[in-house]
């Protein structure tokens, strides 16, 4: 039996991790084995590229460059952790996945959609997430959040209206692929955003 995909998504600072967290409790004491993993990593290779292209500052990372290595992670990703532990059953969650790249390298760095699909055909082969929960907020309050977090990425780095470019992108996606997103109005409190994903991740068990 098939596990299930579930992906986290949202810009910075509206409470991923936390929430991740909360998602993967669900569903272990539901019974299910799971993998939760992020990206861009989630395997030894794939954090490699992680540092090279959040961390590294010795050398310019052209858009197409960022696109590049994004999708050799996923590569990685999808073939050594992703399919293997939905093959045997496992359910994944991920934090951040391809809406991501739609989202930032398409939406905030403003490489071509059609560039980006054609690339996500090649590497992920037909497979989606079963879910895709979009934490969504107003980039001030998420950057306000994030900011107070210490040092920051080559992406934290960037300006409000960057995000809110991402944002739109994010929020476009969940337009487009109503079937498997839920956007996850994230300005609200935590425990009004955890009841909503109680009652989403409920309904999925
Ligand atoms: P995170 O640890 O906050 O998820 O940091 C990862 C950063 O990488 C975040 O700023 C979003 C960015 N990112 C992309 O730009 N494209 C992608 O495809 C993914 C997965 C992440």
């Amino acid at each position: 039996m098939q596990g299930r995909f579930i992906t986290l998504e949202g810009i910075e600072g509206v409470g991923k991790s936390t929430n991740l967290e909360f998602v993967a409790g669900l569903i272990r004491a539901a019974g299910h084995k799971l993998l939760v993993t992020r990206e861009p990593g989630g395997t030894p290779l794939a954090e490699q590229l992680r540092q090279i292209v959040l961390h590294r500052e010795d050398e310019a990372v052209p858009a197409l460059a960022e696109l590049l290595i994004m999708f050799s992670g996923r590569s990685l990703h999808l073939a050594n952790r992703i399919r293997p532990a939905l093959d045997q059953g496992s359910w994944v969650v991920c934090d951040r996945f391809t809406d991501a790249t739609f989202a930032y390298q398409g939406g905030g760095r403003g490489q071509p959609v059609d560039r980006i699909e054609t690339l996500e055909a090649w590497v992920h082969d037909g497979l989606q997430p079963d879910l895709t929960i979009l934490l969504d907020a107003d980039p001030e309050i998420g950057l306000a959040r994030a900011g107070a977090r210490g040092p920051s990425d080559r992406f934290e780095k960037e300006r409000v209206d960057f995000f809110r470019r991402v944002r739109a992108a994010y929020l476009a996606r969940a337009e487009r692929f109503a079937d498997r997103f839920v956007v996850v109005d994230a300005a609200r409190t935590l425990p009004e955003v955890q009841d909503e994903l109680r009652i989403c991740i409920k309904r999925m068990l």
